[in-house]
């Protein structure tokens, strides 16, 4: 499963990037905001620092201005996806966006259907928000095992992309369902290679050895 990271953060990201496991980052206009600065300099900056797919968002409404904003968006850097939202208008876009070489992730999806219609629409990445749906009480993680059904029945190439991800347990059960990517926020991200038990054994791996008085040279 690729791992991308859910941050316009570049302090957050270089980090976490060090390790060559982030093979992208998502982006949103409330993550953005958040960011002092100009936000294409801050586009620049990531997609420069993360060598894969770096997902920024419109914020027109109309298909026609979605898809100028996409060409602005598109020119910040060669790896940038334009994220669309899951309206008609966004269909529309996705549609003339993908039929016109740029990669699309269709986002703000909470349906089946939604995800069958972005696929038919050429979208790149569908990204699923399993925690929004568990927050109302549905299951978001269902909602992954069906869109991943209905792309197996018609062989479409559209990846689906996990994101609102909340636990480390939704990354283990999105990793088991076969999502092709998550999108893990950093903190979520820390909490999947941490355990007690590592923790411990390394304490007691590492007083043992210093007692001994040996070295590795
Ligand atoms: C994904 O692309 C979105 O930026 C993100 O996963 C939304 O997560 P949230 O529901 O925690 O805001």
């Amino acid at each position: 499963m690729k791992i991308f990271l859910d941050s316009s953060n570049i302090e957050e990201i270089r980090p976490i990037n060090k390790t060559g496991l982030i093979d992208g980052i998502t982006t949103n206009p409330s993550l953005l905001a958040k960011q002092k600065g100009n936000f294409k300099e801050i586009l620049k900056s990531i997609a420069s620092e993360v060598k894969g797919p770096i997902s920024a968002e419109v914020t027109a409404v109309k298909a026609e201005k979605m898809i100028t904003e996409a060409k602005i968006l598109q020119k910040i850097a060669k790896n940038i996806v334009i994220k669309i939202p899951l309206t008609m208008e966004g269909l529309i876009a996705c549609n003339y966006l993908s039929k016109n070489k740029f990669k699309v992730n269709v986002t703000l999806c909470f349906s089946t259907n939604q995800a069958l219609l972005a696929a038919k629409a050429g979208a790149t990445f569908i990204s699923p928000f399993i925690g929004r749906l568990d927050d109302i009480g549905e299951n978001g993680l269902q909602l992954i095992r069906d869109i991943k059904t209905v792309y197996n029945n018609y062989n479409y190439t559209t990846k689906i992309l996990a994101a609102s991800i909340r636990s480390a347990e939704h990354v283990m059960e999105v990793s088991k369902i076969g999502a092709d990517v998550a999108t893990i926020p950093p903190k979520i991200f820390h909490s999947l290679y941490k355990h007690e038990l590592t923790d411990q054994g390394l304490e007691s791996f590492l007083s043992d050895w210093k007692k001994s008085g040996k070295q590795i040279n």
